[in-house]
Parts: C-alpha cells; structure tokens; sequence
C-alpha cells in the first residue's frame, strides 16, 4: 500500500513538472474557478483575449464615447471572465476581421458575423450565438414592395451593401451576376443607408437589428416585411490554435447553457 502512495506521489510530481516544463512565455493559464476546461492556450498577447471587430453595427458592435459596447463585446468580456483573461477590442473594417484572425493578431472575431461555407474554409466557427436576418431597407415611397421586386427582369435597382458582409455576397450572386441589379458596396451600413436617403441607392440590404437602428435614426425609410434570407451569427477562430478554441467555445457554450448570452441579447434587443 506504501509503495502504491509513493508511486503514486512519484507520478503526480512527474506529471506536474510536465506541465511546468511545457508552460511557454505565452501561456495562459485559466484563473477562474475553473468550470471551463482547464487546457492550456495561447493567446495573440499574454493574459488579453483579443476581439477583432467592426464596431458599425448596432446593437451587435457601435462605438459609444470612446469604447466599443454592445451584445458581440458583453459575449467576448463573458468569455475572457470565464477564461481568466483581460478583453481587448480591436476595431477594424468588416473584411480586415477573418484575415486578423487567420494571422493570429486576433483571437477571436464577434461581428455578428454569418456562418458560410466560403467562411468556414478560411476559419473555425464557434457555437452559434444568434440568428440574424437579411432584410431590405427602401424609402417609404419606394416601388420596390418585395423582395421579388429585386428580381423581376428589367428593374435593375441599385442596392447599397456593407462590402464583403453576406448582404453584399448574396446580392452579387443572385443579382447583380445574373444582369438583374446593380450593387454599391460601402465601408458601413450606415453609409449605405445614407445613400439611399440622398437617392443614390434604390434599397439597401443588410442584418435585421441594425437595418432596425439605422432606420430609426432616419426618417422616411422603412423595412419590407419580406426578408432576404435567414442566417446564424458565430465567433470566427484560427484553424490553427484549437486549445483557444477548444477553450473558448467550451465558455460560450457554458453561457448558451445558462442562459447569460440570451439575457445579453435581451438587453439590447426587445422581442416583438
Ligand atoms: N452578418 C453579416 C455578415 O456576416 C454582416 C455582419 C456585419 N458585421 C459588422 N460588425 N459590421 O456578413
């Protein structure tokens, strides 16, 4: 029985300077009470969970003062909490964010950003966290009445997009590929939006909640009740850092689970 302690002692000694031996300068260590998986990880800067973001769209990401608010930066300070880690929020164009990721300057991109398949080659997507949809802003007097309108034969609007977001991607595919629309690409939303105020755009497609924000800032604009399509929004991570992943996706799958992301989502986002 001695021999067996002993042994045993002698193992978890072993085992123990095997974990010091492999710590790195880099290592982050989980500090809290330990509830996500205890693996170790790295982060871009030690002991920061770094968020790349595009902070233009409300209520997901906007600027307020000086700082970065809304439900994708309360998710990622859940995440870091959990995790043991300090958040940082790096604002950036929407197409800057996967590339961020990929080259490891980011942990973690939140954008409310919609699972694709193209997406899915270049990143690993996390749980997802919410759903979004792409609607179509248009003037109150507008003709375009439905999304139909956008591909009836012969109109060939001019829809305003936030470049590289999905609205733009399935505008281009579905449209303006095949002859029927023309597409106007801005660096945010609310730059779309601006132009279909001064005319120079006939609709804008974009997410459902900031279509909802953008609109009530706006006079004289509205949302058709037909939608583009449906989506689901997710953390994009490095192919190439699955312990962060692991880490990470194992946090935001424990605050699904009690229910903290949906009364983040609850906050800023009445149901109807
Ligand atoms: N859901 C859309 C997409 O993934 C738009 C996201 C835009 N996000 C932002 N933070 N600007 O393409």
């Amino acid at each position: 029985m001695k021999k067996f302690v002993a042994l045993l002692l002698a193992l978890v000694m072993v085992l123990s300077l095997a974990a010091c031996g492999s710590k790195t300068a880099d290592t982050d260590q989980p500090t809290d009470d330990g509830d996500s998986a205890a693996a170790e990880f790295t982060t871009a800067n030690k002991g920061v969970l770094t968020m790349a973001t595009n902070a233009t769209f409300p209520p997901y990401e906007y600027v307020e003062g000086n700082q970065v608010v809304g439900i994708d930066a309360e998710i990622a300070a859940a995440i870091a909490d959990k995790l043991g880690l300090e958040l940082q929020i790096e604002d950036m164009e929407f197409d800057s964010i996967i590339e961020a990721v990929k080259s490891g300057k980011a942990d973690i991109g939140l954008a409310g950003m919609t699972v694709t398949p193209d997406r899915q080659e270049e990143v690993n997507f996390t749980e997802t966290y919410a759903t979004g949809v792409q609607v179509v802003i248009v003037t109150e007097d507008s003709p375009i009445t439905s999304v139909d309108d956008l591909f009836a034969e012969g109109n060939n609007y001019i829809i305003g997009v936030q470049r590289n977001t999905t609205g733009d991607l399935y505008t281009t595919w579905d449209l303006e590929d095949e002859g029927l629309a023309t597409i106007d690409r801005y660096s945010k939303g609310t730059d779309a939006v601006q132009a279909l105020k001064t005319g120079k755009v006939d609709c804008v497609v974009i997410d459902n909640e900031p279509a909802k924000a953008f609109v009530s800032e706006v006079e004289g604009l509205k949302i058709l009740d037909t939608e583009y399509v449906e989506e689901e929004y997710a953390g994009a991570m490095s192919k190439d850092n699955q312990a962060l992943y692991d880490a990470v996706n194992a946090a935001l799958q424990e605050l699904i689970a009690d229910g903290t992301v949906q009364s983040i989502i609850d906050k800023y986002i009445t149901a109807e």
